[in-house]
């Protein structure tokens, strides 16, 4: 294997149902950025790969609600996620759409693959219908109590309280979202995906992957424990990809077989654009791919068991996902975040009012990676003055200041190295050799905090070697200090940059460090600035944020309690 690698990144695809908001960027955005850029700053050939999940019950009881039609719905909610995903530097090489043609053509082709192979069974089903809407009501229109845990508000498709699948006439006391009144049930043919004859592949194939996340494998594993069976990839829907048979009006594909697709209907989109339509195949079916699925944990069961079930079940030879990061969730002062009544911090208001990097910052510090987290406003407000300000600012400031006052603007003479010098360029280089090793390994809660620490030691060795006063006594050895201060700020810009890309952009601009060095800056190989190397002035990277700004948060969130 060559030391650079290709790397295909997905971020689950969001629902076209609503705004962005910290829960979704906590699980799954702001992770999967960073870790694309960091492959990127390494000189991995990456393609990072999004688009929104537009059909499905949640979009089309979204529109019902709104009164408007699902597709004007989701190209209005499509336009403002993807310009706020760009705002937060969440940066995709495509953003596309399940509603979408190539995403229609993409996944019918899919699925005729399988059925022409006979893979696919049909079978008649009894599935709610309500006499009194005289329609079908899948999935998420129905909800009830869960028969295996007795959860209440259980799905129609899924509780979301033990994660067990739902199958319609297992559920108690069945009621329509729409109207609230009781459903019954109705036959109706579909076509079923055997899972379970697929379980020994499936089980094997997981249990070559030790290095996956716990929460991950003991899904699975307890997904094998109660066993697979037959899963329904069809539902009685008009909004949707119609299933490519005759005879099946009033049928489309469902959506959890076909949004995964969408990645593959994506990447094409992209190929093509490029102009070399057949490019995608480099992508997704060519061995020397790494194909990485960044999720919540509510997609485990569809990442880790279906979307590889179907790539291994179709006849041409396609990569299956080398690891699925999934995310626990994040709770928002300490309760759990609720987009029905409110109860969350959306990206599109966020932006209005702070810094993109304070937030990708503040996620990165708390990721959900092994357990849930708590956001806080003034866990917000402390990281970002404690540690961006007056850490990771202060230092590039104090620098700065040295080197423009009293050295010309330039990297001074290295001279003679004391010990204290020599620790402090080599914790640089363990910095950065831990914090690739964590990354690599998907602990990026962990890597932020060991350019924290790696920050901080910097100050540390600035007020140890106190070149303010060195300044009076001896150039030779203040000089020789803004040398390895200057060798922290390359780190820094080279560094930080995966989670900081505004802030370490202006960095990078200041040290005048050429772009296509940004693109692969990590700090490797013959990394360091050189004598005479002219710096410049980045400004403020970050300022404080008073109480007055973090209260007006609070308030809004209590105001939506206590509505
Ligand atoms: N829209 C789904 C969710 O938000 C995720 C779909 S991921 C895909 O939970 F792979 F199916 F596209
Ligand atoms: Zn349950």
């Amino acid at each position: 294997m060559s030391e650079f690698q290709r790397t295909l990144v997905t971020a689950a695809l969001p629902y076209a149902n609503g705004p962005i908001h910290l829960g979704h960027l906590a699980g799954v955005y702001v992770p999967a950025d960073i870790y694309v850029r960091f492959k990127r700053l390494h000189g991995d050939e990456v393609l990072f790969i999004c688009g929104s999940d537009e059909h499905g019950v949640p979009i089309t009881l979204a529109a019902e609600k709104e009164g408007i039609t699902p597709k004007q719905l989701v190209d209005r909610n499509y336009t403002m996620m993807k310009e706020s995903f760009e705002k937060l530097g969440v940066l995709f090489d495509n953003y596309s759409q399940t509603s979408r043609p190539i995403h229609h053509e993409t996944s019918q082709a899919f699925f005729l693959d399988l059925y022409e192979q006979g893979i696919l069974k049909r079978k008649t089903t009894l599935q709610f219908y309500s006499e009194r809407a005289q329609r079908f009501l899948p999935d998420r229109y129905v909800e009830g109590t869960c028969p295996y845990c007795g959860a209440e508000g259980a799905r129609g498709d899924q509780c979301e309280a033990c994660g067990s699948q739902m199958e319609p006439d297992k559920l108690i006391e069945p009621h329509s979202v729409v109207d609230g009144t009781p459903v019954g049930l109705k036959e109706s043919d579909h076509w079923f995906l055997p899972m379970g004859d697929m379980q020994p592949y499936l089980q094997q194939w997981i249990e070559g992957h030790e290095n996956w996340r716990e929460n991950v494998l003991n899904y699975c594993r307890g997904w094998f424990e109660r066993g697979l069976g037959d899963r329904a990839v069809t539902r009685d829907l008009d909004w949707g990809v119609p299933v490519p048979l005759p005879d099946h009006d009033g049928k489309v594909l469902y959506v959890w077989f076909e949004a995964p697709i969408g990645y593959i209907s994506a990447t094409r989109e992209w190929a093509q654009r490029q102009g070399d339509p057949e490019m995608w195949r480099r992508w997704w079916q060519d061995e020397g791919t790494r194909l990485i699925h960044f999720i919540g944990k509510d997609n485990i069961v569809f990442h880790a068991l279906l979307f590889p079930a179907m790539l291994h079940a179709h006849s041409e030879p396609y990569v299956l996902p080398d690891n699925v990061p999934a995310n626990e969730f994040l709770n928002l002062e300490g309760r759990k975040l609720s987009t029905s009544r409110g109860y969350a911090v959306w990206l599109p208001e966020y932006l209005e009012r702070f810094e993109p990097d304070s937030l990708r910052y503040c996620l990165a510090r708390n990721l959900p990676e092994s357990r849930d987290t708590n956001f806080t406003w003034d866990d917000f407000q402390a990281r970002h003055n404690n540690e961006l300000a007056d850490v990771i600012g202060n230092f590039v400031n104090r620098t700065v200041t040295f080197v423009t006052r009293y050295f010309d603007g330039k990297v001074p003479p290295r001279g003679e190295l004391n010990d204290n010098d020599r620790q402090a360029l080599a914790a640089i280089e363990e910095a950065a050799e831990r914090s690739r090793e964590q990354m690599e390994s998907f602990q990026l809660r962990a890597a932020a905090e060991t350019l924290l620490l790696m920050s901080k030691r910097a100050n540390q060795y600035f007020d140890e070697e106190q070149p303010w006063s060195t300044r009076k006594s001896d150039m030779a050895r203040c000089g020789t200090t803004l040398y390895v201060c200057s060798q922290f700020l390359r780190a820094f810009a080279g560094l930080w940059a995966m989670i900081l890309p505004f802030s370490m952009q202006k960095l990078w601009d200041a040290l005048n460090l050429d772009e296509e060095l940004w693109q692969h800056g990590w700090v490797r190989g013959d990394w360091m600035l050189s004598e005479g190397h002219p710096i410049g002035n980045p400004g403020i990277l970050f300022t404080k944020i008073d109480d007055e700004r973090i209260e007006a948060e609070k308030k809004r969130l209590e105001a939506v309690l206590e509505a």
